[in-house]
């Protein structure tokens, strides 16, 4: 059951807030999408530009936004809605539906409220059930991918999505251990993890366990394949000269869209083994600045989670 009342956590500080709004600078009457509510800090932003004059279309995967969204929505005129969903999906379904938006925004990753909440599984700090489930209806938790992966296969995860040095060994520890007892609590799964590593790993720089759990949570959620699907669904929903304004936390991610804006930017949109480009070329989407924007050194003191921000933004060509 969804919570009446706010959650006591503090809510979630935005990453980058005058830069996404210098970014994105929605002008009464424009429709922007949110893809990643969270508490609405962006939102609430982005939604004093529209002086309730506009649309917003909020849009997150975790049911416990609802009690931000209904705040938000009491204190703003302006019209609004919530749809809850994967953001790939969402945007594919509005796009087809032939929803346009002037403004995007995608702020990936989890929020200050995910992390938090011990129950909620994303934090090594924390004993706690594995889930790391965004969104808690969903069939795939940490707790399956722990105890059903291969150890190829939870190397690999650890290589991949946490450029974990140790990812073998770790592997091959988790699978020792879950045969004599699958795993349950992350608590569990951080001693596997120290008694895996060498001792002078333990003690490195940042805890040992965090990067098997940023790669466990970006495998779980499907972090960096709903980022790739939701991209061309971004530009197809944008109307001409709209904008789009992603911030991400991981070089997985800045891989990603990078290439995405490169690639629109060229506007080539044969397949990859075509031996001449068929298509007619067009750029589709102009990057604004070329380079990611990072925060400042007052916003990192302020708010550490911001220290690996990087927003990338673009403007659709008209
Ligand atoms: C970093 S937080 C956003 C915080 C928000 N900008 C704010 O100011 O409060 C990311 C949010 O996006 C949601 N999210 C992440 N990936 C998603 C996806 N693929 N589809 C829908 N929601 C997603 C998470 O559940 C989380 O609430």
């Amino acid at each position: 059951m969804l919570p009446s009342v706010l959650p006591i956590e503090a809510d979630h500080v935005p990453v980058l807030a005058d830069e996404v709004l210098a970014a994105l600078s929605p002008a009464p009457g424009d429709t922007v999408v949110d893809c990643t509510f969270g508490s609405g800090g962006h939102s609430q932003l982005l939604l004093g530009r529209l002086q309730g004059d506009g649309k917003l279309i909020a849009v997150d995967r975790d049911p416990t936004v609802t009690p931000y969204f209904e705040r938000l929505r009491r204190g703003s005129g302006a019209k609004m809605r919530l749809l809850h969903g994967e953001f790939s999906v969402v945007l594919a379904q509005l796009a087809s539906n032939g929803v346009r938006a002037d403004a995007i925004l995608l702020d990936l990753g989890v929020s200050s409220m995910q992390l938090d909440r011990p129950e909620r599984g994303f934090s090594y700090a924390a004993d706690a059930p594995l889930d790391m489930r965004m969104d808690p209806s969903a069939a795939l938790s940490a707790r399956e991918v722990v105890n059903e992966s291969g150890e190829w296969e939870l190397g690999d995860i650890f290589r991949r999505y946490g450029e974990e040095r140790y990812a073998r060994p770790i592997a091959r520890a988790i699978i020792r251990r879950r045969a004599k007892q699958p795993f349950e609590r992350s608590g569990d799964l951080v001693a596997t993890i120290k008694e895996a590593i060498p001792a002078p790993a333990r003690f490195g720089e940042g805890h040992p366990a965090k990067r098997v759990f940023q790669a466990l949570r970006i495998e779980v959620n499907d972090e960096l394949g709903a980022l790739e699907r939701a991209l061309p669904a971004a530009l197809e929903m944008l109307r001409p000269h709209g904008r789009l304004a992603v911030i991400s936390f991981h070089s997985l991610e800045d891989r990603i869209v990078k290439r995405f804006l490169r690639e629109s930017e060229h506007g080539c949109t044969c397949p990859p083994d075509f031996p001449r480009c068929a298509c007619g070329a067009t750029p589709l989407l102009r990057a604004v600045p070329r380079r990611a924007i990072r925060p400042g050194a007052a916003e990192i003191a302020r708010n550490s989670r911001s220290a690996s921000a990087r927003l990338r933004v673009a403007v659709k060509v008209g």
